[in-house]
C-alpha cells in the first residue's frame, strides 16, 4: 500500500538559543542550521524511514530544489512535488537548553499548490491507500474529499491547529492525531472531548506522558519512554509518520503507536528534524 502524503516542506533555520525570546527581547543564539523540515515533509520521511512506501504531494519554489533531492535520498517519491511561482516554506525555530522549541511558519509555496496537483497524484492511488495531511498546506478539503471519494484511508494531524479548518476536514477523517492542547482547542470548537469525535481512530499526544488512543474498544493509555530530550522539534510528525507506516504494513494499533512511541523517544535526544528522523532498525535496536 501507499501512504500520500499531503504536506508542507519547509526549511528550517533552527537557532539554538539560551532561553526562548521573550516578547520584545533581543537574543543572541548560539548557533544556527539549516535543514529539511515542516510537517508534511517530517511525517513523509519518518513514515518512508518506517518501511512504508511514501508519495508526497506538495510545492517548493527553486530555492527548495535540494529540499526535494534530499527527500528522495531518504526514500520519499517525490514525483508529485511542484515546483511554483513562490519562495519554499519556511520555518524560524528557536530550540532553548532544555529542548523545548518555538516556532514561527510562513507557508510560501506550501500554500500555492498548483489546482490540479493533487488529482493527478491521486490518479495513481488505489483503494486501501491511505491518505494523510496537516494544516501545513492549501487544498486539504478538497484532497481529503477525492481521496475518501476513491476509498483511502484518511489521516490527519491538527497542527498547527486552526479551529476551522480542523471542523472542516473531520468528516473525512479514519485517523486524526493531535496534542493535549489541541485535543482542547477542538473540544471548545465542536463541543466534542476526543472520544466522542465521529472519527474511528483518535490520538491525543501528551508528550513526555506519553499518549492515549480512543478506538472501538474505548480509550487506551500509552506511557512514554523515560529519556533525556534536547530538542523535541518534530517528535510529534516522526510519531505520526510511524503511526501512518505502521497501520499502512498492516500492524494493529497498540503495536503501530508502541512503535512510534520509540522513534519519537529517539528522535528527541537529536538535533535537527527531517535529517535525523530514525529509521526501523534504529527504532528496534532501542534507545
Ligand atoms: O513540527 C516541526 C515542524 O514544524 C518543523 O519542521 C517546521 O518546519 C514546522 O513545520
Amino acid at each position: 500500500m501507499t501512504i500520500w502524503n499531503l504536506g508542507s516542506i519547509n526549511i528550517d533555520m533552527v537557532y539554538d538559543v539560551p532561553h526562548l525570546p521573550a516578547p520584545g527581547e533581543t537574543l543572541a543564539a548560539n548557533g544556527l542550521t539549516r535543514g529539511l523540515g515542516g510537517k508534511g515533509a517530517n511525517m513523509s520521511v519518518a513514515a518512508a524511514r518506517a518501511g512504508a512506501r511514501v508519495a508526497h504531494v506538495g510545492a517548493v519554489g527553486a530555492d527548495g530544489r535540494w529540499a526535494v533531492e534530499r527527500m528522495m535520498e531518504y526514500g520519499v517519491d517525490t514525483r508529485f512535488i511542484a515546483e511554483v511561482d513562490a519562495p519554499t516554506g519556511h520555518a524560524i525555530i528557536s530550540v532553548d537548553a532544555a529542548g523545548e522549541n518555538q516556532i514561527v511558519i510562513l507557508g510560501g509555496a506550501n500554500r500555492a499548490l498548483p489546482g490540479d496537483l493533487v488529482g493527478r497524484a491521486l490518479s495513481d492511488a488505489a483503494a486501501g491507500d491511505m491518505f494523510l495531511t496537516q494544516n501545513e498546506t492549501s487544498v486539504q478539503i478538497e484532497a481529503a474529499q477525492m481521496a475518501r471519494d476513491m476509498g483511502l484511508h484518511i489521516a490527519y494531524a491538527a497542527a498547527p491547529f486552526d479551529a476551522e479548518a480542523a471542523t472542516a476536514i473531520l468528516p473525512f477523517l479514519d485517523l486524526l492525531v493531535l496534542n493535549a492542547v489541541e485535543a482542547e482547542q477542538l473540544q471548545a470548537a465542536t463541543g466534542l472531548a476526543p472520544g466522542n469525535l465521529p472519527v474511528s481512530d483518535v490520538i491525543v499526544t501528551l508528550g513526555a506522558e506519553g499518549c492515549r488512543w480512543f478506538g472501538a474498544e474505548g480509550e487506551r493509555e500509552f506511557p512514554a519512554l523515560k529519556v533525556t530530550a534536547v530538542d523535541t522539534t518534530g517528535a510529534g510528525d516522526t510519531f505520526t509518520g510511524y503511526v501512518a507506516a505502521g497501520l499502512d504494513r498492516g500492524l494493529p494499533m497498540p503495536q503501530a503507536i508502541a512503535q512510534a512511541q520509540r522513534a519519537a523517544a529517539i528522535m528527541v535526544t537529536r538535533h535537527g528534524t527531517a535529517d535525523v528522523i530514525p529509521d526501523l532498525k534504529d527504532v528496534q535496536a532501542g534507545l
